[in-house]
């Protein structure tokens, strides 16, 4: 069934685990995610990115999420929109049926430009009284995602900040978060410790200089019944990395957000856990690997199955160590 992210959010303050957040494009990433809640029992997030509705349309999208409330009508799944750029757009979604989204007003409606507090506030608060009113949540975000070794965003084509952003915006400041979701009353807020969106966010695995556990802590302290959101926290699976690479990839040495890391997050009010790179890196593996080892194979059903397989066997490992599993 379809439920709203504040009623599952909720029960996960309440039982103390988190719930990964897959993004989704099409078909095979729908399927792995659902096969994995499906085993281990796990309630669902699935979010469609802008950039997924420019690459399927949001109608395939929404459609692709209510196949698979279909398919597994006994897993609770949550329809979310990530990072809307305005009001506007998060009020298309909820057109649309989703029953979440996010009012990403740390950066301006470019997607590019880090935002005015002031600003910030004015648009997650009108997106949350619109929301509101049709039963739909709200996540806001307050800080803006970046490397704290480089000062930049990193991501090449997705959302994010352009050019050199400082310490103070990539680590969210507590008073003005507690500041934040009094005025917005949003249902759950995107915090930045560190973390960016993409492959590239460490150049070594991460000590806690760079990847700010702390911080949510801290945070934690300050407002403890907020939901909070981590952003860029795939882990770059080392493993999969050597595989493209051993099948004609290039990419170069690189670190995500280790899982113990998000595993300390939960036990600090993390709540939601975004996680699309992951996805990306174990399906262009697989896929690899197959038609390297099938070279004479032209059935795209056939490697399109190994990547769904890659996905299932990355959400279960994230649904079980989160404390996700057993909890729909
Ligand atoms: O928000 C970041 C996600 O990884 C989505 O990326 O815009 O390329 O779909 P995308
Ligand atoms: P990753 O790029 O680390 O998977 O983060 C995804 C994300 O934050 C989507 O909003
Ligand atoms: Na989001
Ligand atoms: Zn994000």
């Amino acid at each position: 069934a379809l439920i709203s992210m504040r009623q599952l959010l909720d029960h996960a303050a309440e039982h103390g685990y988190g719930v990964p957040a897959f993004n989704v494009n099409n078909q095979e990433q729908m399927r792995a995610i659902m096969e994995a809640a499906d085993k281990t029992n796990s309630p669902v997030i699935v979010q469609g990115s802008a950039g997924a509705r420019a690459y399927a349309g949001a109608p395939f999208i929404r459609h692709m999420i209510l196949a698979a409330v279909e398919e597994w009508p006994h897993i609770p799944v949550v329809m979310h929109q990530d990072h809307g750029t305005s009001p506007g757009v998060c009020q298309r979604s909820i057109q649309l049926g989703f029953s979440s989204v996010m009012m990403d007003g740390s950066l301006l409606s470019d997607g590019k430009t880090p935002s005015s507090y002031e600003y910030n506030v004015e648009v997650t608060r009108k997106t949350v009284e619109m929301a509101h009113a049709c039963g739909v949540s709200v996540e806001g975000e307050l800080g803006v995602l970046g490397s704290l070794e480089t000062g930049e965003a990193g991501e090449e084509d997705g959302i994010g900040a352009e050019g050199k952003l400082t310490t103070e915006q990539m680590l969210t400041n507590p008073e003005e978060a507690a500041d934040f979701v009094n005025k917005t009353h949003v249902d759950a807020l995107a915090i930045a410790c560190g973390t960016s969106h993409g492959a590239y966010k460490f150049t070594r695995p991460p000590t806690d200089d760079i990847l700010a556990i702390d911080r949510i802590k801290a945070i934690h302290a300050r407002i403890p019944n907020t939901h909070l959101v981590m952003h860029g926290s795939s882990s770059v699976p080392q493993e999969w990395l050597e595989i493209i690479n051993q099948y004609g990839g290039e990419i170069p040495e690189t670190y995500g957000v280790p899982v113990e890391q998000i595993i300390e997050g939960i036990k600090f009010g993390v709540r939601k856990v975004n996680i699309d790179t992951d996805l990306r890196l174990a399906s262009t593996g697989a896929v690899r690997r197959h038609l390297a080892l099938n070279p004479a194979n032209f059935d795209p059903r056939k490697f399109l199955a190994a990547a769904t397989q890659a996905m299932t066997d990355i959400c279960i490992s994230r649904y079980e160590s989160f404390g996700t599993a057993g909890q729909a």
